[in-house]
């Protein structure tokens, strides 16, 4: 019986090394059989390991740990503040933005530690107002959840979400996936309408505008966003792994199971800036919504186009939303993740240029997104001239992502981005919905406190002469210098700014010790101080 025992093990290790050195297709085994799998084994929970023994707080991407520390107390709704100073390599670091406050100003935000997180912080520009639609509106919160597919995320998620967006007033963007039953848990929507048309097409997969008008009218629909191009995967369609296709999805999407949903990498309802127009007109009409677009930044064509076809005021977009390079996804091959696209920080100024240049700022919201959910980044946003930000992987993050990045693999150990039965019960909505919503609303208050530091009144009037970015200790220049804006640009209009101004102290949020006006702007109606 002893040997037995004894001779059990030794004889199933020398059956897998006998199969590993058979094998032809890991080297490693071959070369290293049994021992091989160890290291395997490590490699593949790589990511988590690094996250809990060896990363330092400023290592791991996308987000560091810091960042990622920053979400997680945010989601538990704790006054998130760190000690002992900064451990950001500020002397050395290319490009660091350091925010400059102001000593005397003549409006002061609250210094209490949670002030305005429940609040409303409405962005600084209706949506649709320039171009008069007929349901055009003022958002409760200038942060958005942005789009991702009911498919990529698990139910759970997007119902935890959802929850969160509607505690939060903050819009939740339904991604290229259709509008599921998990996007119904309260929270009002942006409909996206990616290449495939999930949810609003024909029988030929052909962009259905009756679908979409049913669709607006059953559930509460407050802008519709067309989905050019993401910034992980630009000038490719979306991509839903076979493994994550459940029934529900596929019916959700009128796609088979079984095999990988691929997106078009282009739409066919139009093909140029023309006929694409024509369309966000029409959907406008007849929706009676904002209607904006979804977009990375690769060449410059496009955009001039866009606004040369804007200039007569005859057609436009509501918003444009600019995702930035860095931004993330449920899968796209690694070369469009890192090398397609331009990031943020230079791929929004350039395109911000030549509305400012076209005269058309004041007629478009500026959405970005590209990390943006973490406050220093929002700030450096808003100077550049956003009016909302949208947050994916960051709420992700608050819903209990681990940034294990096995998004693609239906393997989520969290449950955060999976349809694996097993996994996805890793998500309770009714305490995830609770962190999400913690979330959002640290985010309003930090927006909120950096306004204050700057001495304006709401996140949108922070100029881009008040960031700098930062290299080592011998030189610095402001956001204006390094992306060329001229006096003014980055900031919504004067009466935008008189109206936000007006709506923050109405709303208890900052209150006038003096007659304001944003530093470098001339108001003709400045408020009056009570
Ligand atoms: C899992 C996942 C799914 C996504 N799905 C979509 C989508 O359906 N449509 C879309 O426009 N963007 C999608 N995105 C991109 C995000 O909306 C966002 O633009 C990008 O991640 C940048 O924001 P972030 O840095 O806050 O994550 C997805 C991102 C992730 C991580
Ligand atoms: S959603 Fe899941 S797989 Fe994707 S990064 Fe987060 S924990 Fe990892």
């Amino acid at each position: 019986m002893r040997k037995w025992l004894l001779g059990a093990p030794v004889a199933a290790l020398a059956a897998v090394a006998a199969a590993d050195l058979r094998q032809t297709r890991y080297p490693i085994l071959r070369t290293f059989p049994v021992l091989g799998h160890a290291r395997m084994a490590l490699t593949s929970i790589g990511p988590e390991l690094r996250q809990y023994i060896v990363a330092g707080n400023d290592e791991e991407r996308p987000f560091t740990r810091n960042q990622r520390d920053w979400i997680y107390e945010s989601a538990e709704g704790r006054a998130t503040t760190f000690s002992f100073g900064t451990d950001d390599d500020v002397e050395f670091l290319e490009g660091y933005p350091v925010v400059k406050q102001r000593t005397f100003t003549g409006v002061t935000v609250s210094a209490h530690a949670h002030s305005g997180e429940r609040l409303p912080l409405p962005p600084a520009k209706v949506l649709g107002a320039a171009r008069g639609r007929a349901r055009a509106f003022r958002p409760d919160s200038l942060v958005t959840i942005s789009g991702m597919s009911y498919g990529s995320l698990s139910g759970p998620a997007v119902e935890s979400l959802n929850r969160g967006a509607a505690v939060a007033g903050a819009l939740h963007n339904t991604g290229e996936g259709g509008l599921s039953p998990h996007h119904q848990n309260g929270a009002d929507l942006i409909f996206q309408i990616g290449t495939a048309y999930f949810g609003v097409r024909d029988a030929d997969g052909r962009f259905d505008m009756d679908r979409l008008v049913a669709l607006t009218e059953k559930h509460p629909v407050r802008a519709i966003e067309i989905k050019l191009s993401q910034g992980a995967k630009p000038g490719l369609g979306g991509l839903l792994p076979a493994s994550k296709i459940t029934e529900e999805i596929a019916q959700i999407r009128g796609i088979p199971t079984g095999e990988d949903c691929a997106s078009p990498s282009r739409h066919t309802a139009f093909r140029d800036v023309d006929s694409m127009l024509d369309l966000v007109e029409e959907i406008a009409d007849r929706t009676g919504l904002p209607v904006g677009i979804k977009s990375a930044v690769g060449e410059m064509e496009f955009w001039q186009e866009l606004a040369a076809a804007m200039s007569s005021g005859e057609r436009g977009v509501d918003f444009i939303t600019i995702d930035g390079g860095e931004g993330g996804t449920g899968a796209a091959p690694l070369v469009f993740s890192d090398a397609v696209s331009l990031p943020f920080r230079l791929g929004f100024p350039r395109v911000y240029r030549i509305f400012a240049e076209a005269g058309l700022t004041d007629d478009v919201v500026f959405i970005g997104s590209g990390k943006l959910g973490i406050p220093e980044n929002a700030a450096v946003a808003f100077a550049l001239g956003v009016d909302m930000i949208a947050v994916a992987r960051e709420a992700m993050l608050s819903v209990g992502c681990i940034q294990a990045q096995k998004c693609h693999t239906d393997r989520c150990p969290t449950g955060v981005a999976t349809q694996h039965p097993w996994l996805v019960r890793g998500v309770d909505p009714a305490d995830k919905s609770v962190r999400s919503a913690a979330y959002l609303r640290s985010l309003k208050r930090e927006l909120i406190k950096v306004s204050g530091a700057v001495g304006v009144p709401h996140p949108a009037l922070i100029r881009p002469e008040d960031v700098e970015l930062v290299t080592g200790t011998r030189e610095s220049s402001t956001l204006a210098e390094i992306y060329g804006y001229r006096e003014g640009w980055g900031l919504p209009g004067p009466s935008d700014v008189a109206e936000i101004t007006e709506i923050m102290v109405a709303n208890g949020l900052a209150e006038h010790t003096a007659a304001y006006a944003p530093p470098g702007v001339r108001l003709t109606d400045r408020p009056t101080p009570p």
